[in-house]
């Protein structure tokens, strides 16, 4: 068995026939779901929330992880544990109490996950690392799929996975933004773990296809 995930996103899908691309999910190489959740405030967009979750949930096969964009992602933890989430995602820019959210978020059944724009520097993490199960590396700036990868993560990558090892800690890296073919490789060989892509996948002419190569490039 590969250890490196490909996780495509959701966001990047076709709403209006989404049992089908969440078939394709299910049927291809990828290994979990991201569903990226944005509220309009702490992104300028708005995404989908818990009914399109709920549908999304009743049909995945495969490991979800939710990656929330909102402020205050404290007073839907619950809900998000209820429909189904396995890893549940908070932006380090929108936790007042970090380290309670990431205490609430596993009190509740589900992994941990931490998110960092780009702008964040990776050493705020170094005094709750050992309770973050995963790191998202934001590669582009959150809010929208199909935008351009942004050079500095590939050092990023590489200061975190430092700084897990330093702290004992045992926490994935996830890229999330940009992730395509071009990139993929060197991500890993940086230290990710993870990899989200959105339109790479989805707007391909051969989604399951292009899953399988991008699944076999990094886990060569
Ligand atoms: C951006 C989202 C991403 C997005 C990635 O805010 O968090 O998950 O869907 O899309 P691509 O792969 O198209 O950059
Ligand atoms: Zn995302």
């Amino acid at each position: 068995m590969s250890d490196k995930l490909i996780a495509p996103s959701i966001l990047a899908a076709d709403f209006a026939n989404l049992q089908r691309d969440v078939e394709m999910v299910n049927t291809s190489q990828a290994d979990w779901f991201h569903i990226d959740i944005m509220d309009g405030v702490f992104v300028p967009n708005i995404s989908f929330g818990m009914p399109v979750l709920k549908a999304i949930s009743k049909h995945a096969k495969k490991f979800i992880d939710v990656h929330l964009m909102i402020v205050d992602p404290d007073r839907y933890i619950k809900e998000f544990a209820d429909l189904g989430s396995n890893m549940l995602t908070v932006h380090y820019e929108a936790c007042t109490h970090l380290h309670r959210s990431l205490q609430s978020i596993k009190n509740h059944g589900m992994q941990a996950g931490v998110a960092l724009n780009p702008h964040t520097n990776v050493e705020l993490l170094r005094d709750c690392i050992n309770d973050i199960d995963m790191v998202c590396l934001m590669s582009v700036n959150p809010g929208f799929g199909g935008q351009h990868f942004i050079e500095r993560t590939y050092e990023k990558i590489k200061q975190l996975k430092t700084l897990i090892l330093e702290e004992g800690a045992d926490t994935k890296i996830e890229i999330d933004g940009g992730v395509t073919d071009k990139n993929a490789e060197k991500l890993i060989a940086c230290g990710a773990d993870v990899l989200v892509a959105g339109s790479y996948v989805f707007k391909s002419d051969d989604p399951e296809e292009t899953i399988l190569n991008l699944k076999n490039s990094i886990n060569k």
